[in-house]
């Protein structure tokens, strides 16, 4: 059975994974309104990564006899000054979120809930890939600077983004 204070931690951080899914699909978005749609696939597969965490979350409370609640998912942001701008805006959201996944990591410990701190470790690992995939497509636009050619390349090469589901709930093969 979960503790009261990690019950409504993981609630919470449900509701943050949900939040981020929001945030690419807003992002997919954008990048479909100025036609970068190798772009936009790469933001709609991190969403749909987002959702998975996020019922990850969900299963995992109810596995643990806990009440889920749903709360309301804030608007996220819907325009952007360019490529790099986005990617600039998800690196730092990310590093936000791996804040919010090392504080529940805290909080296991604090309450003594071994079985969640074995289930965060997933997302501490997963972190690790969430920043690091941002952070290069961040680096390759700020080495192309904005536009050109580059830019199409770098679009083609996004296009390829696939999500696969996990066998064994441990993760896409391509991660974001
Ligand atoms: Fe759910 Fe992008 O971390």
């Amino acid at each position: 059975m979960l503790g009261e204070k990690l019950q409504d931690a993981l609630n919470k951080q449900l509701n943050a994974e949900l939040y981020s899914s929001y945030l690419y699909l807003s992002m997919c978005a954008y990048f479909q309104s100025i036609n970068l749609k190798g772009f936009a696939n790469w933001m709609y597969v991190q969403a749909q990564e987002e959702l998975f965490h996020a019922t990850k979350f969900f299963n995992y409370i109810n596995d643990r006899g806990g009440r889920v609640i749903l709360y309301k998912v804030e608007g996220p942001p819907t325009e952007w000054k360019s490529p790099q701008d986005v990617f600039k805006y998800t690196y730092e959201h990310e590093q936000k979120v791996t804040g919010l996944i090392n504080d529940l990591v805290n909080l296991s410990k604090a309450e003594s809930d071994h079985a969640t701190n074995i289930f965060l470790q997933w997302f501490v690992t997963e972190q690790i890939e969430e920043e690091t995939s941002a952070n290069d497509i961040l680096q390759k636009l700020k080495m192309i600077g904005e536009g050109g050619p580059g830019l199409f390349m770098i679009d083609q090469e996004l296009a390829k983004r696939v999500f696969t589901m996990p066998a064994s709930g441990e993760g896409s093969q391509d991660k974001g």
